[in-house]
């Protein structure tokens, strides 16, 4: 029997990341490609343990360069192609929309050009819950898949519109897609500009820890290693043109979060600080995951046993976010944050 192959698109990320290191363990007989442009998001130090592996392979590329992209595609011959890659953190996207559009939109669509004309099995685009806008603070309401698209940042927009994009080369190419849209994710190796890894790091270090306007804003917080459970399942189930919400009820204010971590950690809530609102700041994500787990799919994780582990990952695995976060890093912070 021929050997599968994956390409994983943004596999030297966070969530693509995780889900290169899952599925190269989970299936020895995958052959799994990492196409990354290793932007300041992408590193691959955390793949040491998987780099000298059969079944793994890294590729650097960029998901906008057409030409590029055309010949990979019609060389290796993919089966699945599994679309991380993106522009992802949203106050970057406020400050420099354009790189947004570029990577999310424009490199969706060559990687969408490469998979239809190479005759793919399954082409798992990977979105976010961010594309239905924001809900109000109504524990009853939920977003699920009908949910009108109504993206409030430049990010979240982008992000729609390669949804459409995706969406539209099924309806008129046939191609075999599926979106999930996820709620926000958290776990070994998230980049510290992300609330719970820039709170872990700056806690452990005594430093200051800087809370949008009043805190009250809610996110449906997901163990990253449960969402790549659940993308291993709408890859090899998932029916085709369908779009999969994800989420496990895990809905926190950002000063729960905050506070939990602080707890954990033994710390004084002294370390709080409440700054300037982000701009357009979406009040509350929260998924009804019904229709995945009606296709098989259950988390893990609850949010204690989730942020236990990942506060202790924070902790055993120091020398990883302590290089990031000395590096270019801080002009990123300075910029951003103007902290007492
Ligand atoms: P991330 O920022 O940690 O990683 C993105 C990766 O994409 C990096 O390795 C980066 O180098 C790579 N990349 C960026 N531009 C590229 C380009 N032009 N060509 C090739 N590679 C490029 O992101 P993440 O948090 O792991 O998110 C992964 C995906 O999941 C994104 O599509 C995001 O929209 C989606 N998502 C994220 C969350 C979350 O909570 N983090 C939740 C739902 C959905
Ligand atoms: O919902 C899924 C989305 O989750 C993904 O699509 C995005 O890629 C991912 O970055 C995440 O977006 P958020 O904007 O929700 O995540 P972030 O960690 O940036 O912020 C979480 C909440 O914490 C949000 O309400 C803003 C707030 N926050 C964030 C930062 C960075 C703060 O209060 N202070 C901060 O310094």
């Amino acid at each position: 029997m021929t050997r599968k192959k994956l390409l994983v698109t943004g596999g030297a990320g966070f969530i693509g990341g995780n889900f290169v290191q899952y599925m190269v363990n989970k299936y020895p007989q995958y052959d799994i490609y990492n196409l990354d442009l290793l932007t300041y998001a992408g590193d691959l130090t955390k793949h040491k343990e998987i780099q000298e592996k059969d079944n793994y392979f890294f590729v650097k590329a960029d998901i906008a360069d057409r030409e590029t992209i055309l010949n990979l595609f019609e060389k290796e011959q993919f089966d699945y192609v599994i679309h991380f890659a993106a522009e992802s953190h949203v106050d970057r996207s406020i400050t420099d929309p354009e790189v947004f559009v570029r990577t999310n939109v424009m490199g969706t669509q060559v990687l969408l050009d490469a998979a239809r004309l190479n005759n793919i099995t399954k082409f798992v685009h990977v979105s976010t819950d961010e594309v239905y806008g924001e809900l109000d603070f109504n524990p009853t309401t939920f977003f699920t898949e009908e949910t009108p698209l109504q993206p409030n940042s430049p990010y979240s927009a982008s992000k729609a519109s390669s949804d459409l994009l995706v969406r539209a080369y099924h309806e008129t190419f046939g191609l075999p897609v599926n979106i999930t849209r996820c709620s926000n994710n958290y776990g070994p190796y998230h980049f510290p500009e992300k609330l719970i890894p820039l709170t872990i790091s700056r806690v452990l270090n005594d430093e200051k820890v800087p809370v949008y306007g009043d805190g009250k804003n809610i996110r449906d917080w997901l163990h990253v290693l449960d969402h790549c459970a659940a993308i291993d399942l709408v890859m090899h189930e998932g029916i085709n043109g369908e779009v999969y919400n994800v989420g496990g009820h895990n809905e926190r204010t950002n000063l729960e979060v905050v506070k939990t971590i602080i707890s954990t950690l033994g710390k004084s809530e002294d370390l709080i600080e409440f700054v300037k609102d982000r701009l357009g700041h979406d009040k509350r994500y929260a998924i009804d995951p019904t229709k995945l787990e009606n296709l098989g799919w259950k988390p893990t994780y609850t949010f204690e046993t989730g942020i236990a582990q990942t506060i202790q990952w924070y902790l055993d695995n120091k020398e990883w976010w302590e290089q990031i976060i000395s590096g270019e890093y801080q002009n990123y912070f300075q910029n951003q944050y103007s902290l007492k």
